[in-house]
């Protein structure tokens, strides 16, 4: 099968497009034929090997899984002997963070990680949603106990978990403010925002204005600063950032809700759980990921480079062969 393989950490020039072996089901696995991936910031950090501290997992050297790719979607092709969820031909996506392997033809996956695509869906689509999605729901819902008519903040609107999350927050009638670059501003305007905000000319920190709920993926300012964006009672969550920046959020997140009653907070995720909670909002006409692409399989280390530069917008996405062929 065509893979696209790494055998040492660095920029996507280390990635190449090779044909490996095909991979087979161990007897509580299923073999994925791949028809999509979407790309993740775990997928960036694991091509350059940092945070330094995660090569003692992933190898100190060299990387220890060769393929890249969690978030996939496709059409399981063959079934382990103790593998009972799913039959040759089911229509599944999910996340396989902790095997990767989906920047590839054929994927094996444990069946906790997968669940049915809905047939509405496309494979490029069902790509977009997992990680991206349940950072976003996990994050307003579970940790944000987002309320109906909230004033909700998303800072790093635009890309996965942040096109996701001002969908999730229109549902519960909040009114929503996106931070990001100049040149996604349009988009998020576009897509539902109420307000936008230029991070390269505005510091949403100092303007005065509070927000009942912050999401935050790139968490880059003071657990201070966030706390004085906040309304009474208000909640930060924060998805994922610069880590001193997170310890911070954590360690004295507990001294400042004893001070001032806002509560500071941090998403662990809980790879797809809710994937048929997004399954059910796709249905009904409530989400749509927002897709960057396609790339084709030889287009993976371009699509890293817009990636890295953080230039792509919603999730960046790559298709692999032809579902309706061979
Ligand atoms: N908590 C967990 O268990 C867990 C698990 C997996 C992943 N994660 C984290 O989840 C996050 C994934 O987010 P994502 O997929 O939405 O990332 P993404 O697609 O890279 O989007 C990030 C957005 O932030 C913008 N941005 C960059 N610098 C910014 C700044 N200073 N202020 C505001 N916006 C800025 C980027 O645009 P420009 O570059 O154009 O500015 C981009 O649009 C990552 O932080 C990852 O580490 C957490």
């Amino acid at each position: 099968m065509k893979a696209v393989v790494y055998t040492r950490y660095g920029s996507p020039d280390v990635l190449q497009l090779k044909e490996v072996e095909k991979p087979t089901p161990k007897d509580d696995e299923v073999l994925v034929r791949v028809y999509a991936v979407s790309m993740n910031d775990w997928d960036w950090g694991l091509l350059q090997g940092t945070p330094f501290v995660n090569r003692l997992s992933c190898g100190l050297l060299r990387p220890k899984k060769r393929i890249l790719g969690s978030d996939i979607a496709g059409r399981i092709e063959a079934v382990g002997k103790n593998a009972k969820q799913f039959k040759p031909g089911d229509e599944v996506f999910g996340d396989l963070s902790g095997n990767w392997g989906g920047f590839a033809e054929y994927v094996c996956a444990r069946e906790k990680a997968l669940a049915l695509k809905p047939a509405s869906m496309t494979f490029e689509q069902a790509a977009a949603i997992p990680q991206a999605g349940m950072l976003a729901v996990q994050g307003l819902r579970d940790k944000g106990q987002i309320q109906q008519g909230q004033r909700v903040l998303i800072n790093g609107a635009g890309g996965g978990v942040g096109t996701f999350a001002v969908q999730i927050a229109r549902l519960y009638g909040a009114n929503v403010t996106g931070v990001d670059s100049t040149g996604k501003l349009g988009m998020l305007r576009s897509m539902g925002f109420d307000h936008v905000i230029d991070y390269t000319k505005e510091d949403f920190t100092k303007s005065g204005q509070c927000y009942d709920l912050i999401l935050d993926v790139k968490t880059n300012r003071s657990v201070f600063d966030y706390a004085r964006a906040l309304s009474p009672n208000g909640t930060y969550v924060t998805v994922g950032g610069y880590g001193h920046r997170i310890l911070e959020a954590v360690l004295l997140g507990p001294w400042i809700k004893i001070i001032s009653k806002k509560k500071m907070r941090l998403v662990l995720l809980k790879p797809n759980r809710d994937l048929a909670y997004m399954s059910e909002l796709f249905e009904a006409g409530k989400v749509k990921p927002v897709i960057d692409g396609l790339y084709k399989l030889d287009e993976v280390p371009e699509a890293f480079r817009l990636f890295g530069a953080g230039s792509h917008k919603g999730k960046i996405v790559v298709t692999v062969g032809s579902s309706s062929g061979p």
